[in-house]
């Protein structure tokens, strides 16, 4: 008898220290001490009542509120640091970082993660209020005007009110600058996204469908019997075509002009894409994804809850014939009619080095590293039962401390069809009020 509750009470004590590891686990998350994080003072005198629901602001937890969201995109971000011992301003070392970008369009390539890309863009873009430039025909497949090289504000959903003022697009556009800047506000920044051509190629000929467009679907290896002769394959389709869409299509919609595609002249091309890479604030390289996210994060002087991004992937395909090797000549063959594509991706994958390289000595590296703990930590979470704790994350050098609930972790899943939704009625809502003024100056 006396045994028995003897074993009883040990196992409370044990059941109680179980929990008590659990619970210091769940409210104390461990955050890795190299790197040297330091909590600042002034973030935790913002204001308490931003607007946005984007990080979470179910009614349980609107104390969890980030400093971050309380940052209106007007004030210039001035986070102390300690760091090494020694204590400097985030502007010091990051001079070009006064105020974040929020004036942006998205040229979205097909397969190259660009939904991934978009969500992260889209929850930027309802965070800050921004105007999204937005069709609601498009939203099936998620375009604006592809593959029309042209674009008008008319093609934008309530132009007539929201027009002044669009500083966003995301959806499938072919990239035009002359035709963009004419709809967007003065000083709009242009973000792209290659990937490497052979792998887009396989990821896209199977999404795309395109081996029951050339009647391949039986055959052992659909890729390597296009290249065979892509020529003939494509007379298959259609007998008069000259762009199939196995042909430059990511320097196509990046804006090579579509009737230079066909050029052989490497002279040429070089100077073509040359000058459309200064159109360009950014390319993200969808081999370099989250090194990509870093620098497009200190492109546009956002913070680093702004690039935090799912890791589930949307519109993955597995289609076991995607990895099939292919010959030397079957790969010559794909670069002899993508040559620009070719050409453009390493000139894109060069100036994003040439980047980091000038970031290297501004911790570019050990934000990369704290970024993948971030990205995996916050996904774990999300992953896990949704109902626990807040994740709390402490302000580091390269954000405000914030904070991941349920909320935040829908809004990272949210698929961008819906994202775009949620924006589009943000922006309907608001422009309410809008109206009144831009009558008052109709009737003067
Ligand atoms: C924020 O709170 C202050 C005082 O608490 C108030 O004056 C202000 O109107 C509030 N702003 C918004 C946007 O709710
Ligand atoms: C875009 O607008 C132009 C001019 O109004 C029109 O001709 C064109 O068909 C529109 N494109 C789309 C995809 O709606
Ligand atoms: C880009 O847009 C401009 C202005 O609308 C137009 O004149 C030009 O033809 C367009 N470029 C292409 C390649 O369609
Ligand atoms: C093929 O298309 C081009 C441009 O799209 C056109 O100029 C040419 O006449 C067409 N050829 C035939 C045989 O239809
Ligand atoms: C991108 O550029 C880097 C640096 O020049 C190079 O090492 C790498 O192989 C390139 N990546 C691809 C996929 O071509």
């Amino acid at each position: 008898m006396a045994a028995a509750s003897k074993v009883k009470v040990l196992w409370s004590v044990f059941m109680c220290l179980i929990f008590l590891v659990l619970y210091m686990n769940l409210a104390g998350p461990m955050w890795p001490d190299q790197l040297d994080m330091a909590i600042s003072a002034p973030f935790k005198k913002q204001r308490h009542n931003s607007s946005d629901a984007v990080l979470g602001r179910s009614s349980r937890h609107v104390e969890v509120l980030t400093a971050v969201e309380k940052l209106s995109p007007a004030e210039p971000r001035h986070v102390t640091i300690h760091y090494n011992g020694t204590s400097s301003s985030y502007r010091e070392q990051h001079d070009i970082c006064t105020r974040p970008v929020t004036n942006l369009v998205f040229i979205k390539v097909h397969k190259t993660a660009s939904a991934s890309t978009a969500v992260v863009l889209l929850r930027f873009a309802y965070k800050h209020h921004m105007t999204m430039c937005y069709s609601p025909r498009g939203n099936k497949r998620f375009t604006l005007t592809f593959p029309s090289t042209e674009i008008y504000k008319s093609n934008c959903s309530r132009w007539q009110v929201l027009g002044d003022h669009f500083n966003f697009l995301v959806h499938h556009t072919v990239f035009n600058k002359t035709a963009m800047d004419r709809i967007m506000k003065p000083g709009t920044k242009y973000i792209g996204i290659m990937r490497e051509p052979q792998s887009h190629f396989r990821s896209q000929f199977f999404y795309r469908r395109h081996h029951l467009r050339y009647r391949l679907r039986h055959h052992p290896n659909p890729l390597g019997a296009f290249l065979d002769n892509p020529e003939h394959q494509e007379r298959k389709w259609s007998k008069n075509r000259t762009w199939s869409g196995e042909r430059n299509n990511q320097a196509f919609i990046m804006g090579f002009p579509p009737h230079l595609l066909n050029t052989q002249d490497t002279g040429l091309m070089d100077d073509v894409i040359k000058q459309l890479g200064q159109s360009y604030t950014f390319v993200i390289i969808n081999e370099y994804y989250e090194e990509s996210l870093v620098m497009l994060r200190r492109k546009l002087c956002w913070d680093m809850s702004d690039i935090l991004h799912s890791t589930k992937k949307i519109h993955e395909q597995h289609n076991p014939k995607k990895y099939i090797p292919l010959t030397d000549k079957q790969l010559e063959n794909h670069k002899r009619i993508n040559a620009v594509d070719y050409r453009m991706y390493d000139f894109f994958n060069r100036t994003f080095w040439e980047s980091v390289e000038e970031e290297a000595g501004r911790g570019f590296w050990e934000e990369v590293t704290y970024f993948r703990y971030l990205v995996e930590r916050v996904n774990k979470y999300c992953l896990a039962s949704q109902d626990s704790e807040p994740l709390n994350v402490p302000i580091s050098k390269w954000n405000n401390a914030f904070s991941v609930n349920e909320m935040f972790c829908k809004g990272l899943n949210r698929k961008p069809k819906d994202w775009a939704k949620k924006l589009f009625y943000q922006m309907t809502r608001r422009d309410k009020i809008w109206k009144k003024p831009s009558l008052n100056v109709a009737s003067k």
